[in-house]
């Protein structure tokens, strides 16, 4: 099976947890691309979403799925994403397509966060992964300094601007050991905006394909 195929396969598997939900967070990337699609046999049981990015924004309005604010809704039962890395403590790296704010903010406001990746997303520890941190703009150069204090090499996403209008810094070579402290750690840094350490507030739930069939962390 290729890497696509096992992402769709853990995109079908995370249906089971959106019976009777009628609003849905919604993440973005190529494997929650996959679920989005599959949303579209059941548009009429669906109110609206909660879209993290204007990707999928636009890939959800494509199908007639309405996308709502989140201050109009409140919160949520259940919000289904993507990850760049996912260790056993359901802990992530996220923000590899860019979308790290709002993925944060409506895994906050989510009372379950379902994290669909393939196997090739699972790590023993966090960090090889390059770590993504949206920048206030005129803070990139000073948060840039204070990463490599923490022992990572920054490299700015050139031309790339986040839907947010800020800009990304990709850190190289962390070896994540303890992910809410550096989670806390980057957080506290003038100038940042979000990192893309999902601890404080991990998944709730993580689907694994592989060759063998989908596995539940939980
Ligand atoms: C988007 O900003 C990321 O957090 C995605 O969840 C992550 O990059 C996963 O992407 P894929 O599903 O394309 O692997």
């Amino acid at each position: 099976m290729t890497q696509d195929e096992l992402k769709k396969k853990v995109a079908e598997s995370a249906l089971e947890y959106i019976k009777g939900v009628s609003v849905l967070g919604i993440g973005t990337g190529s494997t929650v691309n996959h679920f989005i699609d599959l949303l579209a046999d059941f548009k009429n049981d669906i109110e609206g979403a909660v879209s993290s990015s204007e990707a999928s924004t636009a890939k959800l309005k494509k199908i007639g799925i309405p996308v709502l604010d989140l201050n109009a809704v409140g919160s949520l039962q259940v919000y289904v994403d993507g990850a760049d890395e996912v260790n056993r403590h359901k802990q992530m790296i996220k923000g590899g397509g860019g979308a790290l704010t709002r993925e944060k903010i409506i895994a906050a406001a989510s009372s379950k966060f379902v994290c669909i990746v393939d196997e090739s997303k699972c790590v023993d520890v966090l960090g090889k992964f390059p770590l993504p941190v949206e920048v206030i703009p005129m803070a990139r150069s000073y948060v840039a300094r204070e990463l490599v204090k923490l022992g990572g090499q920054p490299q700015w996403r050139e031309n790339y601007v986040t839907d947010n209008g800020n800009q990304i810094l990709d850190v190289h070579n962390l070896n994540i050991l303890n992910p809410v402290e550096m989670e806390r750690e980057i957080n506290n840094i003038p100038g940042v905006v979000t990192v893309g350490i999902f601890a404080l507030r991990g998944a709730d739930v993580v689907l694994v394909g592989s060759e063998s069939g989908v596995r539940k962390l939980d």
